[in-house]
């Protein structure tokens, strides 16, 4: 069976080519959109990542060339329109775990490098500056932290910040029994969480009734100086609500590794390019503002976890057997 596999990037490229090397691979680094569908013409199968649009129109695109099987390198699927893959007969299958501990650890770096001023702290030392005005940071030890989704990588989160003595509240309309006893979770409605917590991280996925769970009206009920962490995805948080808050204080603090506008910028070299967004362009001027882009799963465990699994995938269409990672449509 041949492949397009749309939004390679060189990280993962040997990862890919070893798991799936029974299929024909056509590995494109462009994004899939309505303008790339067709250079999926002559595959059975397309295999995309976080930000390719697999919207309405791009199926049926997709379905004309001939193509049957969707397999995402991801565990979100908020770029998928389900519906429409139904109706057209499409099956799409996902990568529900690769590594939790991976964007847990990547989370919890933000945390302390925003917390103990890494950053500045090494480009000072680098300029010979060894002074440590301005480097203060808290104790994580004894702070209130609060866990908003506690599916898996919540929950490693929480197995961390438990192990820094932190005091956690959680919100999530499921409870995870497991928490409230190994780590003393205590779970409130979001509104009291955001209020009572000094460090607040998201992990919940982005859906219509979670877009924007970060608002300026949750913000204004938030401890002065709150540390905000987003490596969930970047339409949980109204970014221009954040840029304001960061601007009075109120959030002291923001680690960030989604964007809401993160297509087309993020995973790309624009080194070389004008910045033509305001929004992130204002959030990079910040001393207090640490940006990555999406890259809070990148480490070898979680990239063989995906490369395997897809390969999994696509067997099981292959042989005609039903796929456990499989969406319901
Ligand atoms: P999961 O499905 O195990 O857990 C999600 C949790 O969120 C569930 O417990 C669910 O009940 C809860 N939830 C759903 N709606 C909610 C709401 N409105 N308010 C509060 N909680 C809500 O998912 P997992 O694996 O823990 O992943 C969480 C998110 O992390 C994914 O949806 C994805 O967006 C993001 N992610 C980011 C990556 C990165 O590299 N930055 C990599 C992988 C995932």
């Amino acid at each position: 069976m041949q492949v397009a596999v749309y939004s390679t990037h060189k990280f993962e490229r040997e990862y890919l080519k070893k798991a799936l090397s029974n299929y024909q691979l056509l590995l494109l680094e462009t994004r899939l959109t309505l303008e790339t569908a067709s250079l999926a013409q002559g595959s059975q199968a397309v295999s995309i990542f976080v930000n390719d649009d697999a919207s309405a129109p791009v199926l049926q695109k997709l379905q004309e060339v001939g193509v049957k099987y969707l397999a995402l390198r991801s565990a979100g699927y908020n770029h998928v329109d389900l519906k429409e893959a139904g109706r057209l007969g499409i099956r799409v299958a996902r990568v529900p775990e690769y590594s939790p501990a991976a964007i847990a650890e990547h989370t919890i770096a933000l945390m302390l490098a925003l917390n103990r001023k890494l950053i500045k702290a090494h480009s000072r030392v680098r300029d010979m500056n060894f002074s440590l005005d301005g480097l203060a940071g808290f104790d994580m030890s004894g702070k209130t932290a609060g866990i908003i989704g506690t599916g898996k990588i919540g929950s490693a989160v929480a197995r961390i910040l438990h192990g820094f003595e932190c005091k956690i509240l959680a919100y999530d309309p499921h409870q995870n029994e497991e928490l409230k006893i190994k780590y003393n979770v205590q779970y409130l409605d979001c509104l009291t969480v955001c209020q009572q917590s000094d460090i607040i991280t998201l992990h919940l996925p982005l859906t219509n009734e979670s877009r924007y769970i970060i608002n300026e009206e949750c913000i204004n009920n938030m401890k002065h100086g709150t540390m905000l962490i987003n490596t969930s995805r970047g339409g949980l948080v109204n970014t221009k609500d954040v840029i304001k808050a960061l601007k009075t204080g109120k959030i002291g603090f923001f680690g960030m590794d989604v964007y809401e506008e993160e297509e087309g910028l993020f995973f790309e070299d624009h080194s070389d390019d004008i910045l033509q967004d305001d929004v992130i362009s204002r959030l990079m001027s910040f001393q207090n503002v640490i940006i990555t882009s999406h890259q809070a799963f990148l480490t070898h465990e979680a990239l063989l976890k995906i490369a395997e699994t897809t390969s999994h995938n696509l067997d099981c269409w292959e042989k005609g057997i039903p796929s456990e990672n499989e969406l319901q449509l």
